[in-house]
């Protein structure tokens, strides 16, 4: 309740009035009632209205990545093409990564099938060869003709033999870059201790096989891969260099990098074919004159120095001769 007290001239005399108003509780209370669910309504209303916007927006926004997931879902598992659907700017990036991890995939694809058509392939010749050896020793009634045909497909199952080895041993490397057991190790007493492995397979072959490294040769490496390393540069030494070479393992370090070297005074390979024998399956002349081999020596060397971030490299032996091969681990391995 308000009071306004005045007062009024008649001209005479001042007449005394009071103004008084007033309101119920009730009242007032409805009317800020009235006025609170106006501006909630108001907000509710803006509220809505934006949701119904951003919803619009969203929604159109993304529908080239609807477009784009739609088109990666229809895709065959094979199809490893570009995406060229139409996407935003902002999207274009991601795309992008996509498409270049596909590129990617794919060349990782193809050198899988390449390499399973190759392995495939070489490990049916051997088989074909028994079954031949086989079916001319069941025709054949001369006992020297079937242990003839006995020996050659013993031959060829050590052919195969090999191959699988060569194969299960690249699976490793490759299970080994994922999970890798490097360790310090002395690289002098492993590739020594491998070396006195191969003596008398050199002695059987005429060849001399010498070790030279003294004191610790530390390195961070995986012993078991880098034996077979040192195994398949050894054991080609062995078969290549021929009847009354040298052939030498050498471990020593220069410039503070671990050095592994294994050297002959052989034929040596030429240096035009030097790339060439690093790739998978592919043998020199000397396959062609029938020692047994797989082709995936050298390529086998060459990914485990790779796993090891060292650098391989093929080079002349001394005094232009033979063949020497170089492995030089980098410290941070
Ligand atoms: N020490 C060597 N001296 C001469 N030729 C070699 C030597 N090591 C390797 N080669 C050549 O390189 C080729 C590839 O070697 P590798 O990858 O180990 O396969 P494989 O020994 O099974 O043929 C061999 O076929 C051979 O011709
Ligand atoms: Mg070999």
């Amino acid at each position: 309740m308000a009071a306004l007290a005045r007062s009024a001239s008649t001209g005479i005399n001042s007449v005394p009035f009071t103004v008084t108003v007033a309101e119920t509780t009730i009242a007032r209370q409805q009317l800020t009632h009235a006025i609170l669910l106006r501006s909630a309504l108001r907000i509710l209303f803006m509220i809505l209205g934006a949701a119904a916007i951003v919803w619009v927006a969203v929604t159109l926004s993304l529908r080239p990545l609807y477009r784009f997931s739609e088109a990666l879902s229809q895709r065959s598992p094979d199809d490893l093409h570009p995406i060229t659907e139409r996407v935003p700017n902002e999207v274009q990036g991601l795309v992008d990564t996509v498409n270049s991890f596909m590129v990617r995939l794919e060349g990782a694809l193809d050198a899988l099938r390449h390499f399973t058509g190759n392995a495939g392939h070489q490990l049916r010749t051997p088989l074909a060869i028994v079954r031949t050896q086989l079916t001319l020793a069941r025709r054949s009634g001369n006992l020297g003709e079937i242990q003839q045909a006995a020996e050659k497909a013993d031959e060829a199952v050590g052919d195969a033999e090999r191959i699988l080895a060569q194969l299960l041993l690249m699976a490793r490397i490759d299970a080994a870059s994922r999970s890798t057991a490097m360790r310090d190790v002395d690289l002098v007493d492993l590739a020594r201790a491998v070396t006195a492995e191969h003596v008398p397979r050199a002695a059987e072959a005429g060849i001399d096989l010498g070790f030279d490294g003294e004191g610790e040769v530390m390195a961070v490496v995986e012993p078991i891969l880098i034996g077979e390393l040192v195994k398949n540069l050894v054991s080609n030494a062995l078969l290549y260099a021929g009847t009354g070479a040298e052939v030498t393992v050498r471990v020593g370090s220069e410039q503070g990098l671990a050095v592994l070297e294994v050297e002959d005074n052989g034929p040596g390979i030429s240096s035009t074919r030097r790339e060439a024998v690093l790739k998978r399956f592919e043998r020199g002349d000397a396959g062609a004159h029938g020692r047994p081999g797989t082709g995936l020596g050298l390529p086998i060397v060459d990914e485990i120095a790779r796993l090891h971030g060292a650098k391989l490299s093929l080079a002349d032996g001394a005094g232009g001769k033979g063949l020497k091969v170089c492995v030089v681990f980098s410290g941070a391995a």
